[in-house]
């Protein structure tokens, strides 16, 4: 399927924190494959025939979880859901007896998401301790990581360079900016590893209460990688690319916002402050999407500044390959 002679290693896909720029590439380029197998009229492969891929959502999702499953059938896994409201969680049994009743069936890949970070980790552990040979593939765990979710935005972002063959070198001194609620956000964690790790040149930018100041620490330690900013006007200056991110109400535990609308003034992506940007920018947001609070209604709908559809398509792709990588290496 892929191209590359590189052999996939990892069993487990948790954060992106130590991913090598060869590990990037190889999903990339298996990525750029599925989107073909996606394009054809017969949309299935038979890779993971015969395995049985566990979809446990601890926390609400739409694309996310439909993505992965979308994706698990397109290789034609068996494909399992668990929701956990009509599970017997709600009956006190525990998260890891849950994981082992789904291994007891057969599970070879359980991917998991949990509003606690650490969750997809300690199942991982678990996992590997009574020698399972279960993969993990975090979905989503708290505010830790999604790292699922930043390689769809980094294929679909390297794609807008050379849609034939996205790779990191394509990313060497672009200048990507990260906007919006990043404290509370997973998105922002895992891009800023594999942006970096890309060779891009990554500006963050919030008020304060949603970027702390420890940020900036990260920031004095990233080679000059990673530019930390308290006003918008810097970090999209000539962008190549303005990623948005949604404010996290749900993980906001006090008021640190004024008004939605002074947030939308002070750093809302709009037609107007795009313009300060690079000609040719684009702009990201991995929804849910409050309309009009981080992006503007008419941005969001553009067909030639928005990558969101994109994104959304290219998600189902970069997953097939995450599991097809994770799952064909079982086999070895
Ligand atoms: C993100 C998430 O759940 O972390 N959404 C997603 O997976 N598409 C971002 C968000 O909820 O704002």
């Amino acid at each position: 399927m892929t191209t590359t002679t590189q052999v996939w290693t990892r069993r487990h896909i948790l954060s992106l924190m130590d991913f090598s720029v060869a590990e990037l590439d190889m999903i990339l380029q298996t990525a750029v494959s599925f989107r073909d197998v996606l394009s054809r009229r017969m949309k299935k492969v038979p890779a993971l025939q015969g395995q049985v891929v566990t979809n446990m959502f601890f926390e609400p999702s739409t694309r996310t979880r439909s993505s992965f499953e979308l994706a698990a059938k397109r290789l034609s896994a068996d494909v399992m859901n668990f929701s956990p409201s009509s599970s017997s969680l709600s009956k006190g049994e525990t998260i890891l007896d849950t994981a082992k009743t789904y291994l007891a069936m057969g599970a070879d890949i359980m991917v998991i998401r949990h509003k606690q970070s650490g969750v997809p980790q300690a199942i991982a552990q678990e996992m590997d301790r009574i020698k399972s040979g279960v993969s993990v593939l975090n979905a989503g765990d708290g505010r830790h990581a999604h790292p699922s979710q930043a390689l769809l935005d980094l294929f679909t972002i390297c794609r807008v360079i050379d849609p034939d063959n996205p790779s990191c070198a394509l990313l060497k001194d672009k200048k990507i900016a990260i906007v919006g609620d990043i404290v509370h956000s997973r998105v922002a964690r895992s891009n800023i590893w594999s942006l970096m790790a890309a060779g891009a040149e990554v500006h963050l930018a919030a008020p304060p209460t949603l970027l702390p100041e420890f940020f900036r620490d990260f920031a004095q330690g990233s080679d000059g990688k990673l530019f930390v900013h308290w006003e918008i006007d810097e970090a999209i200056t000539d962008a190549d690319f303005v990623m948005t991110l949604r404010l996290q109400h749900e993980r906001m535990t006090a008021h640190l916002l004024p008004s939605l609308r002074e947030y939308h003034q002070g750093f809302g992506i709009t037609a107007k402050r795009l313009k300060s940007c690079k000609p040719d920018v684009k702009v990201l947001h991995p929804g849910p999407v409050n309309r009009g609070v981080e992006l503007a209604s008419d941005i969001m709908d553009h067909p030639a500044l928005s990558l969101i559809s994109e994104q959304v398509t290219n998600g189902v792709a970069v997953r097939m390959a995450l599991l097809y990588l994770i799952g064909s290496s079982k086999k070895t």
